[in-house]
């Protein structure tokens, strides 16, 4: 690797002369230092890598590694030593040096050496960059939405994620944004170098869930010819994400709710206890308090999972973030296909802001993407959203009256509410009712209705 900096630190000018002119012939920049003070006044961030002698005149080598690693943790230092016990070899490791050589040495494998050392630390590099980066793709800016409630979610999934909350649950009808939550959390938690693994609890028959989370020993049942970590093994220090908890049969609620509280499982079929550090975020669109009513979910359980809960709210209740969001999906979509739509008509946004979203944020990505795909003009309308008109959820949104009403009065009672909604745009009214114009025109006249 060229232009990387080695220092070389060594009382005899010849080994320092030798070693200098071999990796300055493989492109490196090359420092001296003959004594432990010296060598100390040289490193530095700069340097990338420390050809470290064990006796020096002034001290020994692994005073000024112990310096070196303090100082500046990423140098790189290979220690030198005539008399190699294995004592120091051992202490030199656990001081964290890259590698020892013993003396006298031959230059070309020390080059070899020094490259290889470089190499590494090199990719150690790359993936932690690598790792900030997907950092940031799943960094809360990811999370689009500035309605007050998102806000208040936002901010406590950042707290969340730098506190030590082992366990977090997530609630929240599907496409509100759990997973993105929980990758969040990870990303933004110093867990962000370690595994994130996902797995989704309906998925699975139980005994396969199991060994996919606990693993399993050789022979623990017919299809296990091998041992196997499960995933709890596998992020250890990371995070754990346990999608649709809820479809989780009672038994293995009663495993899970052991290792949460103990940190400690057995693989299948396994006697030992092994101890991992994960940070567990299970989530559910479903209603857990009324699963431990109908005795479907451990009531122990819950309340373990309920030490730390974060409701994502359906979009229908914050549809101050449609815009937001529908903007945000029409600049990804640009990007991805490569189109220049300029946005979403006004009417058109009215309309998406008047819809149930009963897939909600999910729904809104894919009927976003669809008119992105089908779109020839600069702007996307009403009539590109025609897919939601069909399928309207409306009626959801709409207070049933009570009991004892005739239809024509719930009819009025829709109309008055849809036109309410929609701001007295009929067409609008229309498709939140699934008919169209003139029908909405028809009614206002039989039901003798002034515009607003
Ligand atoms: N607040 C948000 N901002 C931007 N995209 C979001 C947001 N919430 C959800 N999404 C996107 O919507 C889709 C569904 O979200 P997801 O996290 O899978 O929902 P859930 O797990 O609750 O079903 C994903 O593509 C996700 O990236
Ligand atoms: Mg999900």
């Amino acid at each position: 690797m060229a232009n990387a900096t080695v220092l070389v630190v060594d009382d005899e000018a010849l080994v320092r002369w030798s070693l200098r002119e071999r990796l300055t012939r493989e492109g490196f920049n090359v420092l001296e230092a003959g004594t432990a003070t010296a060598a100390l006044e040289q490193a530095g961030e700069t340097v990338d890598l420390i050809l470290l002698d064990y006796r020096l005149p002034d001290s020994d080598g692994l005073v000024v590694l112990r310096k070196v690693k303090e100082l500046y943790p990423d140098t790189l230092v290979i220690l030198m030593t005539a008399h190699s016990t294995v004592e120091n070899a051992v202490e030199a490791m656990k001081l964290g040096a890259f590698h020892y050589i013993n003396k006298p040495f031959n230059v070309d494998e020390v080059a070899l050496l020094v490259e290889k050392a470089l190499e590494t630390s090199r990719l150690r590099r790359e993936v932690k960059s690598l790792r900030t980066s997907v950092g940031r793709e799943y960094g809360f800016d990811a999370i689009v939405g500035n309605s007050t409630s998102m806000q208040a979610v936002k901010s406590l999934l950042k707290r969340i994620a730098v506190s030590p909350a082992s366990t977090v649950l997530l609630t929240g009808e599907t496409g509100t944004g759990k997973d993105l939550a929980a990758k969040a959390v990870h990303y933004n938690s110093d867990r962000a170098a370690r595994a994130f693994v996902n797995i989704t609890c309906s998925a699975l028959p139980e005994q396969l869930l199991e060994s996919e989370l606990f693993g399993h020993e050789r022979g623990a049942f017919t299809d296990a010819r091998q041992q196997k970590r499960g995933l709890f093994e596998v992020a250890d220090g990371g995070t754990v994400f346990l999608d649709e908890i809820g479809e989780m049969t009672p038994a293995l609620q009663a495993k899970l709710l052991r290792f949460l509280e103990e940190k400690t499982f057995k693989r299948v079929g396994g006697l030992q206890d092994i101890r991992v550090d994960v940070r567990v975020i299970a989530a559910t669109h479903r209603d857990l308090e009324a699963g431990v009513r109908e005795g479907r979910f451990r009531e122990d359980l819950f309340y373990r999972l309920q030490v730390m809960p974060v409701h994502l709210p359906p979009l229908r209740e914050r549809r101050g973030d449609v815009p937001l969001l529908a903007s945000y999906f029409v600049d990804a979509y640009n990007r991805e296909f490569r189109k220049r739509v300029r946005g979403i008509t006004p009417e058109a946004m009215h309309f998406i802001e008047a819809y149930a979203w009963p897939g909600n944020i999910r729904e809104l990505r894919n009927a976003v993407e669809r008119a992105m795909l089908l779109i020839d003009r600069e702007w996307i309308g009403p009539d590109d959203f025609t897919t939601l008109t069909r399928s309207s959820a409306a009626p959801a949104q709409f207070r049933l009256p009570p009991d004892g009403v005739n239809l024509e009065d719930v009819e009025r009672q829709l109309l008055v509410q849809a036109l309410d909604r929609a701001s007295g745009n009929q067409t609008h009214a229309g498709q939140l009712l699934g008919i169209n114009r003139d029908q909405v025109r028809y009614r206002i006249e039989k039901f003798g209705l002034t515009k607003p």
